[in-house]
Order: C-alpha cells, then structure tokens, then sequence
C-alpha cells in the first residue's frame, strides 16, 4: 500500500518512520513534512491545511491511505475533501474534529455520553468569568475556547492573572471555560477508531511546561514517555468503558462518527478519573515515544480505522523496552522562536545505541538542517527501563549542536525515582463521575 502523511512535524516523523518499518507498505510519502521526514520520504510542498491541495495530491500519488497529523488540516476539512474524493483517510471529519476545535462542544458530548470531566462554566464576558472563578475558586484554570496549539490554558492561584487572561481572549474574539483545578498526575492515551470501534495503544505521559519542575509556561509539549510503570493496572479498561467508548458511541449517535485517534488527555485525581480534554489527532510528543514500542504494523490499523474495519479486540503487540522522548526546542520558545540556526551532531546521536532522532522544525538550507519551529527535535531513547531509556536520550540530546536551544532535564525522572503516586485510593476505580 500506498500512503501519504500529511503534516510538518516531530510526530509526523515517527509515523512515517513507524509506516516504513510496516511490510504491507510500499511507499511512503510526505506533506510537507521537514528535512528529517524528507531524508527517507519523497516530500511534496503543499499547504496541509488545504483540502483541495492535499486531495490532489493524494489522488496523483494514487495514495491508498491519507494519515492527517496534525489539527490544523482536521479542522480545516482536509479528511472530509478527502473522503469525498473516495480516498481513504485516517482522521477525523471537521464536524468530528470540533471534539479538539471546541473546548465547550467537547464538554457537551462528555455531558451527553456520561464521561467524568472537571465540572466547567463557559464565559463570554468578565462578569461571567468572575462568576466562574468564584465558582470554583483557586487554583484557577481558564482555557481559551478554540485551537491554541496547548498553549491557550492558563492554571494560576492569581485570580488577577486568571481574569487577565481571560480578558485576553475575550478581546481577540473569543469565549472561555472556566473549570474546577484537576489534582494528580496525567496519562494521555491513544485510541484508534473507525466510528464504532476502538484499539487502545499504551498510555505515556507528557510535560507541558517549559521548565524542569513543571515550571514556565504551557508548550506544546517538552517530552515524553511510555509505558507508565506507575498507573492503576485496569486503568487502559477504564478509561476504554467509561471514556473512549461512550464518547465514540456519542459522537456516532449524533451522526459525526469520530474516525482517527481519540486522544484521550486524562487526569488521575484523588476524586477518580477525569478527561482534561479530547484532541482529534496523535499527541506530539507522546507519538514519538509510544510508536517507538508498537511492533505491530501501523500502515494496516490505520487503514483498517480509515475503512471502518477495526478490529475492537486486536491485542497489539509492544516492544517491552521503555521509550523517552526529549524535546529539543528553539532559544526564545514558546514566545518567539528563533530559527535559521544550524543543527550539528544529527549523524553522531542516531550512532549510539537505542537512539534515533525525529525532526519537528527543521529545513534544509544549502545542503545543511537548519531549526525551523519552536520544537525543533525529538531525542528518542529505548531501554531496558526508564534509567537506560532516559540516559540513552539524553546522551543524544548531548550530541545535538544549535545556538540558544533548550530542553528539559528532568523528563520520565520522577516516574524512574519512583514519586509518582495517583492521590486517593484507586483513581482509575473512582465512581463518583462528576460531569460538567
Ligand atoms: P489542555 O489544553 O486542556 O490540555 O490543557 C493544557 C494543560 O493545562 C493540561 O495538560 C494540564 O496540565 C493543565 N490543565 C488543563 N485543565 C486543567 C484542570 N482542570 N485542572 C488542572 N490542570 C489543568
Ligand atoms: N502533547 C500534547 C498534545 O499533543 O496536545
């Protein structure tokens, strides 16, 4: 089979890595992608975003699958020209989708479909933010209602910064969730489906902020790992019952089925499991690090999600080494990236063993890969447990040359010491579903 991915960064990167090491897939192919996605792919530049682009681009590779990345594409109704076009495509429609554009439609459905969230109040003017934060009190969480690239949450015991960030979005048009703080760790877990059914892959963990201690502002995303050692053993079940499930069977009955990945952004709090939010697409940097470990073909269960012949009960099979995926992002990120600087020790890092690197923001320039984006690589490391998985990557990180660039020092380290605890009994066991 033929496929083409669509999108420019770190996860669309593993995934054509993990579709070239898939035997039922032939070709390969990218769009846009970057300079590490087209050292082993054809690359064609087009706009992502642009449905008619991509479908005829699509239809002259006469590609048998399109995998759309990122959520840019999804909402901008790339896999609805595709699907009209009679091309197989693996993501969501843009009515679908809406479950990551829109913080609040995603709330309605969770509301419908009975799945535990953090109780939320919408607001679209200061009076009703007050009102929200006095609702729910400090630690204050205000969201922006719209796609913010992870990057539109504030969290804050600051009821000023709170409400100035708010203000924030009204000004630029916008509206805002207000929501009770979420306490306890945080899983991000995959889930295929092709409308009606669904594959669980394994969970892993993100960090969000900018800073080692989960300092700093929100990014996209500075790392991440898998498998978590540390979470309740029946947690993937729960989470496939009493969210995954439910939600496709929702969105199925409101007759957008939901086709792609349901990311499925968790908290484990000391009052059971709850749903931070939904994203319609694979999480980056959590790809980089789960697809690492899947040993089962990729190409075929994407397809199979695409055509709406999941297989609900296919067991995938995993590499049982732990994965850690390290960001190496831009000086100045998340702010105003600088870009342009060259990346040196790329050869040197993917020497060592159980080390690759996979591009984010990264071009070709004279023959040299220069930064391009805020998130400019992902260190992968493969081990025998977190130790090794962990100094595997960083010792690849120690290879990479680029002015100014930061990374995080601390990713996967409190779960290999051990200090991860999920508060109160069983999280995953918690019953009181609370619902917005
Ligand atoms: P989101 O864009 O909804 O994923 O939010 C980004 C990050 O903000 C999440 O990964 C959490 O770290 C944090 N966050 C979001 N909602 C809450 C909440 N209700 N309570 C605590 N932290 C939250
Ligand atoms: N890593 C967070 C995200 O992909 O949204």
């Amino acid at each position: 089979m033929k496929v083409l991915v669509v999108g420019p960064g770190g996860r669309e990167h593993a995934i054509v890595r993990a579709l070239l090491a898939d035997p039922y897939v032939e070709e390969v192919h990218a769009a846009p992608g970057n300079a590490g996605i087209a050292a082993v792919v054809p690359v064609h530049p087009i706009d992502a975003s642009d449905p008619a682009a991509v479908t005829a681009l699509a239809r002259r590779l006469e590609a048998d699958l399109v995998v759309v990345g990122p959520e840019a594409p999804l909402a901008a109704g790339v896999a609805d020209a595709l699907d009209a076009a009679g091309i197989p495509v693996f993501g969501p429609s843009k009515e679908a989708a809406r479950l990551e554009a829109s913080k609040s439609f995603a709330k309605q459905v969770m509301a419908a479909a009975g799945v535990p969230t953090a109780m939320a109040h919408v607001a679209a003017n200061r009076a009703e933010a007050e009102e929200g934060l006095d609702m729910f009190g400090a630690p204050y969480v205000v969201k922006d209602d719209g796609l913010a690239a992870g990057k539109g949450v504030v969290v804050t015991g600051d009821r000023d910064e709170a409400l100035a960030h708010a203000q924030a979005c009204f000004d630029a048009g916008g509206t805002v969730v207000i929501e009770e703080f979420l306490d306890g760790p945080e899983v991000s877990l995959f889930v295929l489906s092709d409308g009606r059914h669904a594959v669980p892959l394994a969970p892993a963990q993100d960090f969000k902020r900018i800073f080692d201690g989960d300092a700093g502002p929100n990014t996209g995303g500075m790392g991440a790992y898998s498998p978590l050692e540390w979470v309740p053993e029946n947690l993937v079940e729960d989470v496939m019952a009493r969210v995954a499930q439910p939600t496709i069977d929702e969105m199925a009955a409101r007759g957008i089925p939901f086709t792609g990945v349901l990311y499925c952004g968790l908290a484990l709090t000391s009052r059971g499991l709850r749903v931070i939010e939904f994203n319609a697409r694979f999480g980056d940097p959590e790809t980089q690090a789960v697809l690492a470990r899947l040993k089962t073909p990729l190409g075929g269960l994407l397809l199979a999600a695409a055509k709406g012949s999941l297989d609900a009960g296919e067991q995938l099979r995993w590499d049982p080494r732990t994965a850690v995926a390290v960001v190496v992002a831009a000086g100045n990120y998340p702010d105003a990236p600088r870009t342009g600087d060259p990346i040196l020790g790329l050869p040197e890092a993917e020497l060592l063993e159980g080390v690759h690197v996979l591009h984010a923001g990264t071009r070709e320039q004279e023959g040299e890969v220069v930064s391009a984006g805020g998130r400019v690589l992902a260190v992968v490391g493969l081990g025998d447990g977190l130790a090794e998985a962990r100094s595997r990557a960083y010792a690849g990180v120690e290879q990479i040359g680029l002015d100014g660039s930061q990374h995080r020092t601390d990713i996967a380290l409190r779960a290999e010491r051990g200090e991860i605890t999920v508060p109160g009994t069983s999280a995953a066991s918690g019953t009181d579903g609370a619902n917005a």
